[in-house]
């Protein structure tokens, strides 16, 4: 653990407006500074930052931190990582961090070092091999590349040979060419090379340092096809992307980022324009792939050969997706022609034939929704239970609110129940629990809805309707406190944050001012944050729906229908007609 002192002192060092610069080119907006949120695309600046509370904040997309955070968000860093990266570039240095006695200690950091010495050296080696020859070179251009695309991804070539490293490294022996994985021993206490005439693919972390390999075979008789580099401290491969740090510029350009299985759709790809494409290392993709490339963009399209492999494997990055995906994340999924993988689909019809079939991807609930009824007709009640007992655990492993609600719909529709039915019966926690647990996973969206939709309203008493008080429920404080905010907001839709507060009785009226302190002082008066606001209204209607939902069907089983009240029989009607 770093000491939290350190990170303290750390935060009061450095600016968060010359770190984000760095990234982000930010102009000056009154007190404060704007860019468009590189977290999201967009036309006019949302993303403003503030030097005095040393805070970024995007009233689009709600992404907002410290140094810290815009560092783990836009660099994909871990929060070590982080501190590590920020510490140097205020030349401080991260105290030892006292570890837990129970773990095997990680290696020393000079031995983490000199396996990243000793990986870059391996790989310029290799890439000068490459130029020495014409046989892996020959295998390139038959395939197509570029040098240009070969110099992009340091593309190299390990040449024949049991010992070839000991001329890079004189000290064959030393155990760091082992611990990289450069250097295989045998029983007897042999060591070799542990790639031999393969071509060579560096694998970069998302600094762009070299962390490993995977090698090709030139000769196809020879097995098997791609050599991977171990596991090592520095590589672990459930976490890695081939290609990510090349990407990652396109990636924020085209706001997609495409996933697909090999290093050679990579290098194809981007040989033809491609240049967002990543693959995962031989591996599934894993939850923490998922997330690495959600703090980069907010739409993942995973290709999958069209082959039953691709089937399978599709499925399982949907499976892995589930736990990760988060309200406004796109997850498409895209089905190659069987014959095809992305290299030979993008060398045989190029570029914009590849994008179209990007476009018309299918998304993520519309394939899970084909997989479930695949093999079921829904005709009889018993297929509808078995669709239902499929869906409950795709159901539950969903944590982001509006997403899990989207596709309930879906199922109720299909399986002819309503909404809030599918959700007892599968014993779904509501969705409003599931909301105040999700701010804890993310640092983003730390308001609750009730509050962000006050505050909101302060700022544009306008946008205020009638029918958000009939969505409103509940008696809780928050409840009260919006319903409060709305009736301001309507009775004067043309004042000043500060003069509604006046109007909002004094209990109300200071703890939202804390509130506007705390979070809405980075808020410029030009900024549209409009869609944030409409998001907000419709989870606040979907919210109310659903209670509604629950209550009514609740009393249905319990109470005579003699017994409900015209307007409860009314909307029971409603409710049964619907489905
Ligand atoms: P594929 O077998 O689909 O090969 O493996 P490919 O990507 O089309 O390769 P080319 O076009 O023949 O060169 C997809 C990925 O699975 C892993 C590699 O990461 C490869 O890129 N793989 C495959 C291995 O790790 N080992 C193997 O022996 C084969
Ligand atoms: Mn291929």
């Amino acid at each position: 653990m770093i000491p939290e002192s350190f990170i303290q002192e750390l935060l009061n060092r450095v600016d968060v407006v010359e770190v984000i610069d760095k990234a982000v080119p930010l102009k000056k907006a009154g007190a404060n500074y704007s860019a468009c949120c590189p977290f999201h695309n967009e036309k006019s600046p949302s993303f403003t930052v503030s030097p005095t509370k040393q805070f970024y904040h995007c009233f689009g997309c709600g992404a907002h931190g410290s140094a810290l955070s815009f560092l783990m968000e836009y660099n994909g860093l871990s929060f070590v990582e982080a501190v590590h990266e920020l510490a140097k570039q205020v030349g401080m240095i991260v105290p030892q961090e006292k570890r837990d006695p129970s773990q095997p200690a990680p290696p020393s950091k000079a031995v983490m070092l000199s396996l990243q010495e000793t990986l870059l050296q391996t790989a310029n080696y290799y890439k000068a091999e490459l130029k020495q020859s014409p046989s892996a070179i020959d295998y390139l251009k038959a395939r197509g590349l570029s040098g240009q695309v070969a110099a992009k991804f340091q593309i190299g070539y390990a040449p024949a040979g049991w010992q070839n490293l000991q001329a890079v490294f004189p000290q064959y022996d030393a155990e760091a060419l082992e611990i990289a994985g450069l250097v295989v021993q045998n029983e007897q206490g042999r060591r070799y090379d542990r790639f031999r005439d393969r071509v060579m693919f560096p694998i970069h972390n998302q600094k762009g340092e070299v962390i490993g390999f995977g090698g090709r075979v030139i000769n196809p008789e020879d097995t098997p096809k791609y050599y991977n580099s171990p596991e090592t401290p520095l590589f672990q491969k459930g976490h890695e992307l081939y290609g990510l740090f090349m990407a990652r510029r396109a990636i924020r350009d085209a706001g997609r980022v495409l996933v697909v299985e090999g290093y050679m759709d990579v290098v194809a790809l981007a040989q033809y324009g491609i240049e967002y494409a990543v693959a995962a290392l031989g591996t599934a993709t894993t939850p923490f792939h998922i997330a690495k490339l959600m703090r980069q963009t907010n739409e993942i399209v995973f290709s999958f050969d069209g082959d039953n492999a691709g089937r399978t494997a599709a499925w399982r990055a949907v499976m892995n997706a589930l736990p990760a995906i988060k309200d406004g994340l796109k997850l498409r999924f895209l089905f190659l022609p069987a014959e095809h993988d992305p290299d030979s689909f993008v060398r045989e019809f190029g570029k914009e034939a590849f994008e179209a079939e990007m476009d018309k991807a299918m998304p993520l609930s519309q394939y899970i929704i084909q997989h479930l009824s695949e093999h079921n007709p829904l005709a009889s009640q018993e297929d509808k239970v078995q669709f239902l007992n499929d869906a409950e655990p795709i159901l539950k492993q969903i944590q982001a609110p509006r997403y899990a609600m989207l596709l309930r719909k879906k199922i109720a529709e299909m399986t002819g129940l309503g909404e809030g039915e599918i959700r007892r019966m599968l014993k779904l926690p509501d969705p409003k629990k599931i909301q105040e647990k999700a701010p804890r996973q993310r640092a983003r969206t730390p308001l609750s809805l009730h509050v962000r939709l006050a505050l909101m309203l302060l700022m544009r008493p306008q946008w205020a309707r009638m029918e958000l008080l009939d969505h409103v429920l509940g008696e809780s404080d928050e409840a009260h406190m919006l319903r409060e905010v709305v009736k301001a907001a309507l009775a004067k839709p043309e004042s000043r944050p500060v003069v509604l507060l006046q109007i909002i009785s004094p209990a109300i009226s200071d703890m939202l001012r804390n509130q506007l302190h705390r979070e809405l002082s980075l808020l410029d008066e030009s900024l549209d944050f409009t869609l944030e606001f409409e998001g907000a209204c419709t989870q606040l209607s979907d919210m109310a729906l659903a209670t509604r939902d629950k209550s009514l069907l609740g009393k249905l089983t319990e109470k005579p229908f003699s017994m409900l009240t015209a307007a409860e029989r009314e909307a029971l009607r409603q409710l049964t007609s619907k489905r």
